[in-house]
């Protein structure tokens, strides 16, 4: 009953459609933000006791103290563990820590996909307050003790990134509440800011049982145009300086109707940031699961005062960008990347989280949602019109009214009736099933999933020590503590077959909510005095004996979607690839899930704010990303729609998706002729798909994003630093979706002038010579996307119902020629579902063309996979003279092939090669 009143203020809200503000903190209402943002530099220094530093293997350490640096003598006031490790690939990681902390504070878990590994670090100097060292790579790292200072050095001897150059290095000391001063019972404790031991917001109060423990540091980026990274925001994707206005935040939140442009907290926390320049592009990821907040600050725009010699020599003024990371709680711990061109950088943030594995192939492929598809019945007419209407799908969606009355594991078997059955019969025609389960349990007596929690304890507790109740979807919820390895364990285990009825390897999991999300928690999540789970340990009682949520928060939805994964690994002995689609993030979470951008409106702004959102979710390694096609919230007319299937159909992750109470928008609801574009929009992208397929595959080797800003490849265009209204797929594709209301035309940004780049229009194999922006005419049915010459990209022309059907069938391999005349390109090809690849049962191949022939080689040696598809054609775009004629050959076999050359437009089809992919060969030309 209550859930139902809930539902009513949802409706009642949503018809205002705008974030309710009040809802969410500011700066100026977070005690650690206003304290530390407040903060004068320099009343605390930091000095580094050069005769404690110790190098040892990778690992260099030193005492560090804080200082009270008020009058002639400095009082000490607190001492550090200072450690500087060097890492693999021209990564240094710097942690700070209290010497001995009365209890001991939180290290984030989950993030890092493994110990680093570790480089050599070389002592090169140390005296006069100064110490220097080096890694393999010839980056060297120079300290300076008083007042500490770090920086750090590219290869060519020039400063990259600097630690606390501004001093605002800060681990506030843990204290006990109410200690008297020398054991004095009737002396006054120490005079404490106010809101050290207990915060308000609106009617939440947070106990703050260890007081104040926040930590910052601030980083400069010497020569940066340009800062990106640290998703999830609806701001631009190179960043802005916050200096007149809240910063960034990170803090995992279900921000209903969250607003544009902004620098407020949403969904996922990913606290990397890239810092770019003609010069070099470098990072840091600060890896901290608490509530952070993050300050950027630009000295290029003549706001800051740089350096007293610049004002007096009167020469300009060097670039900068200053950044400040502020977290809740922690230690101080940041990785430095050094780059140097941006893909280094990025690889070098995936080696430290991990790649996302390769998906199942059906993943890439489009997806259709709703909240919500009601019963079997309506499943049923779904699938019945989308064959019907000839557009192809691979994968329907239950949201959360599928089930018994919101208890996950079940279904509402008055409307779903024979779950099974339906989805064997989605299965007999290749597609499959997604349903939702989310971490809000209901507490509901004779429910086993509650049952169970409460009998063996696996609830999240509250700041008493007992099972913390919330407010969700199925009314009074509580929620799983997924940090106690036996919950986890057990929640895993609730995806085999046998826990699950009516589920199969076909069925797969959208985690929502889990940020988490609860309705009548302070910021519409859990209170951060609540307690996780910690392993026990000698000596550890009290409050040292257990996590507070505000240690963990954004790291929550992680652990979460680690037990899922687990589960759906588990329930087919790890033969076939899980998929599972979250809303909260954190680094790391590319290795579990793919994620979708939450809860948008069906707005021109919110598509528009799709490119950015996925860009830096991209760059930060996500690259399964997208926007809910047609926006959740309200309803989409037939221009926005048309719109949003055209980009979403060059998204990663490719789902229409909409709110319970928005009119049923499914393609054939609309006009005859937008019905057209959308299902040509999907066919585009059915063609692709082994496209798609090959970049998943090379991220797990390379950690490259799929989707990429310009700069990645084309670093010294300056014009590229702030477009974020188009990208590249892997190196070969550039796509600009028309985001635009009412446009017949739009400008597009052809990168590559410099080099001679050449790029050709996907529709008319036009080549265009890159000459920066251009203006591209679009009607409804265009999509604007240019292939780079100097590329090969396969299609599959033959576009069917479902992905898997189209496994064997032949391909088209798109030749984009540079101007040397050559391009390069790859394909990878599996049984797209099970982990036999890991046994060298797949195919990859590089495919090269130079005038005199085109090669397709197959570079894992002993490839065994048995596929049947064959290449049907090849279209060599931008040749300028044709050969006379050419041979296939293949083995002992030599064919002789079919040419037609295309004068207009300097392209030359050859029909019918008719080689099988599962072995290399070579068409040879004749001048
Ligand atoms: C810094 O200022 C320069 C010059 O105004 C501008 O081009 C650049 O976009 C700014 N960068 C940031 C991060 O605000
Ligand atoms: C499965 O398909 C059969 C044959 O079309 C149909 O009769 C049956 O109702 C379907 N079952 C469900 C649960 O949709």
């Amino acid at each position: 009953m209550k859930a139902f009143v809930f539902l009513l203020v949802v409706i009642v809200i949503s018809n205002c459609l705008a974030v309710d503000r009040n809802n969410f903190k500011t700066c100026e209402q977070s005690g650690f933000c206003k304290r530390l943002r407040n903060l004068t530099p320099n009343k605390h220094f930091h000095i580094l006791n050069v005769d404690s530093l110790k190098v040892e293997g990778n690992v260099a350490t030193a005492e560090v103290s804080s200082v009270n640096p008020e009058g002639d003598t400095k009082t000490l006031q607190h001492l550090y563990v200072f450690k500087l490790s060097a890492l693999l690939d021209g990564t240094f990681r710097v942690e700070l820590d209290e010497e001995s902390p009365i209890y001991p504070r939180y290290r984030t878990q989950l993030a890092l996909v493994a110990e680093p590994k570790a480089d050599e670090l070389k002592l090169i100097e140390n005296k006069d307050n100064h110490v220097i060292l080096q890694n393999s790579q010839g980056h060297k790292v120079t300290i300076t003790a008083d007042p500490l200072k770090i920086e750090f050095l590219d290869k060519a001897g020039n400063v990259a990134v600097i630690l606390n150059e501004k001093s605002l290095l800060q681990v506030e000391p843990l204290k006990k509440k109410d200690v008297k001063v020398d054991g004095d019972e009737n002396a006054v404790a120490v005079e404490e800011p106010e809101g050290t031991w207990g915060e308000n917001f609106k009617s939440h109060h947070d106990s703050k049982p260890r007081g104040n423990e926040a930590v910052s540091l601030d980083v400069a980026f010497p020569d940066a145009d340009h800062v990106y990274g640290i998703p999830e925001h609806t701001d631009k994707f190179n960043l802005r300086t916050t200096t007149s206005s809240d910063p960034y935040r990170l803090y995992n939140l279900d921000v209903f109707e969250f607003e544009l442009d902004s620098t407020m907290a949403l969904y996922g926390s990913i606290p990397v940031m890239y810092a770019h320049g003609p010069d070099r592009t470098v990072g840091v990821f600060w890896h901290n699961s608490a509530e952070t907040w993050i300050d950027v600050e630009n000295h290029s725009d003549g706001t800051v005062v740089s350096s007293l010699v610049n004002l007096v020599t009167g020469s300009s003024k060097p670039k900068r960008v200053d950044a400040r990371f502020m977290s809740e709680s922690g230690i101080v711990d940041v990785f430095v990347l050094m780059g140097d061109k941006p893909g280094d950088a990025f690889r070098q943030y995936t080696t430290l989280t991990g790649v996302a594995p390769l998906p199942p192939k059906f993943s890439l492929a489009y997806h259709q949602c709703r909240w919500n598809y009601v019963d079997e019945e309506d499943i049923r007419t779904l699938d019945e019109n989308f064959d019907q209407y000839d557009i192809p799908v691979d994968v329907y969606w239950l949201d959360i009214e599928y089930t018994d009355r919101k208890k996950y594991f079940t279904w509402d078997l008055e409307k779903f009736r024979h779950p099974a059955e339906m989805v064997a019969n989605l299965t007999a025609k290749s597609r499959k099933l997604v349903v939702i389960i989310d971490p809000h349990i209901k507490r509901e007596a004779g429910y086993f999933l509650h049952e169970d929690a409460t009998d063996n304890g696996y609830y999240v507790k509250n700041k008493d020590g007992n099972d913390y109740e919330g407010w969700c979807w199925p009314g009074s919820s509580s929620y799983l503590d997924f940090f106690n390895p036996a919950v986890s364990k057990y929640y895993a285990d609730r995806y085999l077959f046998e826990n699950f009825p009516g589920t199969s390897k076909d069925v797969h999991i959208w985690n929502d909510m889990n940020e988490p999300s609860v309705f009548n928690g302070p910021e519409v999540t859990m209170p951060k005095d609540c307690q996780h789970y910690k392993p026990p340990q000698d000596g550890l009682e009290g409050i040292s004996a257990y996590w507070e949520h505000r240690h963990v928060h954004n790291e929550y939805g992680l652990w979460y979607i680690r037990a899922t994964q687990d589960g759906l690994l588990a329930r087919t002995d790890g033969r076939y690839r899980p998929f599972v689609l979250t809303r909260s993030t954190f680094a790391g979470t590319q290795r579990y899930a793919a994620v979708w951008t939450g809860d948008n409106m069906a707005e021109w702004g919110y598509l528009a704010v799709s490119v950015p959102m996925c860009l830096s979710l991209s760059v930060a390694g996500v690259s399964f990303c997208g926007s809910d096609v047609g926006g959740f919230f309200k309803y989409p007319e037939a221009e926005l729609m048309t719109r949003w299937y055209q980009a979403g159909a060059y998204q990663a992750f490719f789902r229409a998706h909409s709110h319970i109470e928005t009119k049923r928008r499914e393609p054939w609801l609309y006009d005859a002729q937008t019905m057209g574009l959308i299902r040509e929009a999907i066919r585009r992208r059915y063609a692709l798909l082994d496209f798609w397929y090959t970049l998943f595959y090379e991220h797990t080797l390379d950690g490259m994003p799929v989707m990429r800003p310009l700069f990645q490849h084309f670093p010294q265009e300056k014009e590229t630093y702030t477009i974020d209204n188009q990208y590249l797929l892997g190196d070969k594709l550039l796509v600009r979706p028309v985001v635009e209301q009412g446009v017949t035309s739009v400008q597009v940004y052809l990168p590559g002038r410099e080099s001679g780049t050449i790029w050709y229009d996907v529709d008319s194999y036009q080549a265009i010579p890159a000459n920066g922006f251009f203006t591209q005419n679009v009607n409804m049915a265009k999509i604007p996307v240019y292939q780079r010459g100097g590329t090969i990209v396969p299609r599959k022309e033959r576009v069917r119902r479902a992905s898997p059907l189209m496994a064997e069938d032949p391909y088209t391999l798109i030749v984009a020629l540079d101007s040397q005349n050559t391009a390069q390109g790859s394909l990878y090809i599996d049984d797209g579902e099970t982990y036999e690849y890991k046994q060298n049962k797949y195919i990859y191949a590089k495919v090269s063309y130079e005038s005199s022939s085109l090669t397709y080689k197959i570079v894992n040696d002993q490839a065994s996979y048995p596929t049947r598809s064959w290449v049907e054609r090849v279209v060599i775009a931008g040749i300028k003279t044709a050969p006379k004629s050419a041979k296939m050959v293949q083995g002992d076999k030599q064919t002789a092939l079919q040419m037609t050359l295309h004068k207009g437009n300097d392209v030359l089809v050859i029909r019918k090669p008719a080689a099988s992919m599962g072995q290399s060969w070579q068409i040879n030309f004749v001048y």
